[in-house]
């Protein structure tokens, strides 16, 4: 991206295993933010646009072979950075996704065991340039994240898998935010709403 820091947008994703608390908190960073006089555009993967909708609701519901998952993740991602998020760095807004690539290496690499190479040259096709400015990482353990999720609604294929499952991804994800030179900043899921509040307030304090 050739443009300037001071008129380009951020790109915030938000990461964790199933029920850590993403969707919950996306709101509050939003209103932290717009707070602040930012402009603010939240959207989520799989998804994002029309047409990554109907790849999130295939990818979230039909059995398939791991390459089939990790290339229809990766397909949705191409038309959402293409079609959302680019453009809105691009015009100064900034954009707040409920998870991104982290989640690719996560689920797919971590907790399905497809080959991490494999996902490094999907990253380098799909968005060789462009890389979260900041990744919030709710993290929770299994039985915290479970309990929370069943008392809401039915699960998806994702979430109807074993713990041992969710304990890789969990595992990829803090390896991740261990090697990321603190683009990821690990947010301590199990404390309540509002300490979790008070802890994104502090990792986005700088950007405030
Ligand atoms: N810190 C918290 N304390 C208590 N309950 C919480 C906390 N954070 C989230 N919850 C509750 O846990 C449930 C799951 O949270 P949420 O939907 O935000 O998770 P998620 O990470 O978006 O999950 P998914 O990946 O399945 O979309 C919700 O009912 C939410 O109200
Ligand atoms: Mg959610």
């Amino acid at each position: 991206m050739n443009q300037t820091d001071a008129t380009r947008g951020r790109f915030i994703t938000f990461e964790g295993i199933d029920g850590a608390g993403k969707s919950t908190h996306i709101g509050y960073v939003t209103s932290l933010l717009k707070g602040a006089g930012k402009r603010v555009v939240s959207t989520r993967e799989p998804g994002g646009t029309p047409l990554g909708e109907k790849l999130r609701d295939l990818v979230l519901h039909e059995k398939m072979h791991l390459e089939t998952e990790a290339l229809i993740m990766f397909a949705s991602r191409r038309e959402h950075v293409a079609q959302v998020v680019e453009p809105a760095i691009a015009r100064g807004d900034w954009v707040l996704s409920d998870r991104f690539t982290d989640a690719s290496f996560a689920y797919q690499g971590g907790g399905r065991g497809l080959d991490r190479a494999k996902l490094d040259a999907l990253e380098q096709w799909v968005h060789p340039h462009l890389q979260p400015d900041l990744t919030l990482l709710f993290d929770v353990p299994l039985d915290v994240a479970r309990a929370r999720l069943s008392a809401t609604r039915a699960l998806d294929k994702f979430e109807m898998e074993q713990a041992d499952f969710f304990a890789r991804v969990r595992g990829e994800y803090l390896r991740r935010a261990a090697e990321s030179n603190g683009r990821i900043v690990v947010i301590d899921s199990t404390q309540t709403i509002d300490e979790v509040r008070a802890a994104l307030q502090a990792a986005l304090e700088s950007w405030l």
